[in-house]
């Protein structure tokens, strides 16, 4: 069945958003190694201007995400489904949370455990958003 218009432009914003929040994360984890090579700083300059982007297209996702439940008639999913977005719902807070908490790592460990956090956590949200759209 055809999507309406405005269930088209909901869900391309969501997974815009979603692009730049999981694939950004991917794409800068990637870039990090040459960066380094680049210069002092470099790695650390890319990121902030990563962070301009990604937390904005994180905040998009949480509004289009509760514009996404809203328009579904929630009385006639499973209970699977409601399980399913319980759990991305606290993946999500998860994947907010640990990128945070890499942005102010102190020690190269703590940066090393919230990236790989962050990274898991923004491709598990991205995953069971998939199994909810069916
Ligand atoms: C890190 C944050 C998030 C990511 C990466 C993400 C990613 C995705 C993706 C990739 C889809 C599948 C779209 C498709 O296959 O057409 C989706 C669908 C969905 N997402 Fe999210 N999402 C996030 C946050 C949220 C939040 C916070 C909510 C709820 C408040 C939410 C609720 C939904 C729902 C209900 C669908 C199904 C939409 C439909 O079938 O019309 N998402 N999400």
């Amino acid at each position: 069945m055809l999507a309406s218009a405005l269930d088209g432009i909901r869900l391309s914003i969501h997974v815009l958003a979603a692009a730049i929040w999981v694939g950004g994360q991917f794409t800068l984890a990637g870039l990090v190694p040459t960066l380094r090579g680049a210069g002092n700083g470099v790695a650390n300059l890319a990121a902030k201007a990563f962070a301009r982007m990604s937390w904005p297209a994180y905040a998009v996702l949480v509004l289009t995400g509760f514009w996404n439940v809203a328009t579904i008639q929630t009385a006639q999913t499973s209970t699977a489904w409601k399980v399913v977005l319980g759990v991305k719902l606290a993946v999500v807070a998860l994947s907010g949370l640990s990128a945070w908490l890499h942005t102010r790592a102190k020690t190269p460990a703590q940066n090393a455990v919230w990236g790989a956090i962050s990274g898991t956590s923004a491709a598990a949200a991205m995953i069971l958003g998939v199994f909810l759209a069916g």
